[in-house]
């Protein structure tokens, strides 16, 4: 049985001082929550985050990390870093980062094996582009983006994956995937890892769905085999929005 897992990925909003008020106020709200719950602030906002959260279950991770211990890579951060302040959770390969930092498949490999390597959790996100699902290949792209994303991952290390199914065209628009495109791009992925991974992981494996989740649409979406939780942009950035979609299984 897979555990709901609701995160919210807050991009580049809210200052430092802002992020640990809504953090504290958000871990005392989601004690009685029956799902597992995830904050990405910015790198700025983390140890303020982490701070304000301690004494909770709420997972705090981050939006980015690099592929390298340490060195002359300026205005990175590394795996060490993160961790040190208690960060041990990343999110990797958003459509965000591939679109406008011109990540490849290969480059978030690198990242998630080395964030492996040093133990951390991942999110790793995929999904496809209105133009690509529009051109049938939405298979494609996802199969791609899985099999490289996760080449050179072991079946163990698997239980330290989420993935997170974000079609881009339903990002920030207010459009979201029907609840039934959504659960069948999550089997397709499911399967993938199934051929990759084998049974047990493919059934163990926890695949969150993003794009435009709202306390509207949550209940709906989460009721379907296939998904396993959500990646909330926007609706994660208020107590008032992000609170009915942690419980939304109440
Ligand atoms: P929105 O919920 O704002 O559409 O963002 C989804 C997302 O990109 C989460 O990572």
């Amino acid at each position: 049985m897979r555990k709901l897992y609701i995160a919210g990925n807050w991009k580049m909003n809210l200052v430092p001082s802002e992020a640990a008020e809504y953090a504290a106020s958000l871990a005392k709200a989601a004690k009685d929550a029956d799902v597992k719950v995830m904050i990405a602030p910015t790198f700025v906002c983390l140890p303020a985050v982490v701070e304000a959260v301690k004494g909770s279950s709420v997972i705090v991770a981050a939006q980015n990390v690099n592929d390298h211990e340490s060195g002359a890579y300026t205005g990175e951060v590394s795996c060490k870093m993160l961790k040190d302040i208690g960060v041990n959770t990343v999110i990797l390969g958003h459509s965000e980062r591939r679109q406008y930092y011109g990540e490849t498949d290969e480059f978030i490999n690198k990242k998630v094996l080395f964030a492996l390597e040093n133990g951390m959790d991942i999110d790793l996100c995929v999904g496809e582009t209105l133009e690509e699902r529009e051109g049938g290949k939405l298979e494609e792209v996802l199969t791609r983006q899985i099999e490289v994303g996760l080449c050179g991952v072991s079946e163990d290390q698997m239980s330290k994956i989420t993935i997170a199914y974000e079609p881009v065209w339903a990002i920030g628009t207010g459009k979201t995937a029907t609840p039934e495109d959504a659960n069948n791009a999550h089997a397709f992925i499911r399967s993938l890892i199934e051929r990759k991974f084998g049974s047990t992981v493919a059934e163990n494996t926890i695949i969150q769905y993003g794009g435009s989740v709202k306390p509207s649409n949550v209940k709906d979406l989460m009721s379907r085999e296939h998904i396993d939780g959500a990646l909330v942009g926007g609706a994660s950035l208020t107590l008032e929005q992000f609170l009915p979609i942690i419980n939304c299984n109440k």
